[in-house]
């Protein structure tokens, strides 16, 4: 692909959601190994993106300084006023979270990180968390809204939920560590592609071999994030590095063994990997038991007993 300095990719069906006063962006394509701008004019914006949609294309390229714009778009749709307008039916609440979350990590991924981005990611999260608490049960959630997201953008709201709830158990809980977490929760993946989550759960089922790209992802990940230090907290970077070892040192990408677990960081895993077992389980709750069990054998250290005792007492009432 040609190489450009100031052009970032973004999807359009996310970007349509927050496109409504966004006169005057440019819109390019990458058409035949090159980018090429739209002819358009201020008003047609909405429109040129749903004709390119109708014809399956699923990508632009926005110059940086247009991001910024994007960006601050997304955070007057995430602020309380705008957000909470009793206009706006849950729907569209899930679908405008979920769309702003996605954006927010994309630029992430091509622009890096500063102090901005992490706090509109932690409003995101708190919006998700509040609708999710609305929620009588987190299966209420899912079967409400399963057709209005992606199956990803729910796991990491529910880890992200569950999480908060099994941190509540812990005499050193806080909104602060909750937050740490969450953010761990949204980054973890961030490099990598849909096709490769099948990878992993064949790799956690079976043990089969994966490829490097993969295996290298949490410490990609956090070389990324922490590009500019200090930025994304020491916790958050410690759950991404440590978010598929396992206790007996058969994990990766390092193998660490289970003294080097964090109590966060068990938390995190654990938690995940509950989400991701009810899922494969098509969230029959009745389920729960049972994946219980089965963390209990896969994690039997100290560290990881204390974060399933705190699971057990959440999910089994
Ligand atoms: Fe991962």
């Amino acid at each position: 692909m040609e190489a450009t300095r100031n052009l970032a990719k973004m999807q359009i069906a996310h970007l349509i959601k927050f496109a409504e006063s966004f006169k005057g962006i440019e819109v390019h394509l990458y058409l035949n190994n090159k980018y090429v701008k739209l002819n358009y004019s201020d008003d047609q914006f909405i429109d040129i993106l749903r004709k390119l949609q109708q014809k399956e294309v699923k990508e632009v390229f926005l110059h940086h300084e247009d991001c910024k714009k994007i960006m601050n778009r997304i955070e007057e749709s995430m602020s309380a006023q705008t957000f909470y307008d009793p206009k706006t039916i849950d729907e569209q609440r899930v679908e405008s979270t979920e769309a702003a979350m996605k954006v927010v990590k994309n630029l992430i991924n091509q622009l890096g990180v500063d102090s901005e981005t992490v706090k509109l990611l932690t409003t995101i999260n708190g919006r998700a968390m509040s609708l999710l608490s609305e929620s009588p049960t987190l299966h209420a959630f899912i079967k409400r809204f399963k057709k209005n997201c992606s199956e990803e953008f729910l796991r990491t709201i529910l880890t992200s939920y569950l999480m908060s709830l099994v941190i509540d158990k812990f005499p050193w809980k806080s909104d602060p560590v909750k937050e740490k977490g969450a953010l761990a929760a949204i980054l973890c993946d961030m490099l990598l592609e849909k096709e490769d989550f099948p990878l992993i759960r064949e790799w956690e089922k079976n043990g089969t071999e994966l490829p490097e790209r993969i295996r290298r992802h949490p410490l990609d990940i956090v070389a990324h994030l922490n590009l500019k230090r200090g930025i994304v907290p020491s916790e958050t970077l410690t759950i991404i590095e440590q978010h598929h070892e396992l206790p007996d040192g058969k994990g990766f990408p390092l193998g660490i063994n289970s003294s080097r677990f964090n109590q966060l960081s068990c938390i995190f895993i654990i938690t995940q990997q509950f989400i991701e077992q009810l899922f494969e389980a098509n969230f029959d709750f009745d389920k729960r038991l049972d994946i219980l069990n089965r963390l209990q054998k896969k994690y039997p250290t100290k560290n990881f007993e204390r974060a399933l005792d705190a699971l057990i007492t959440v999910v089994d009432r």
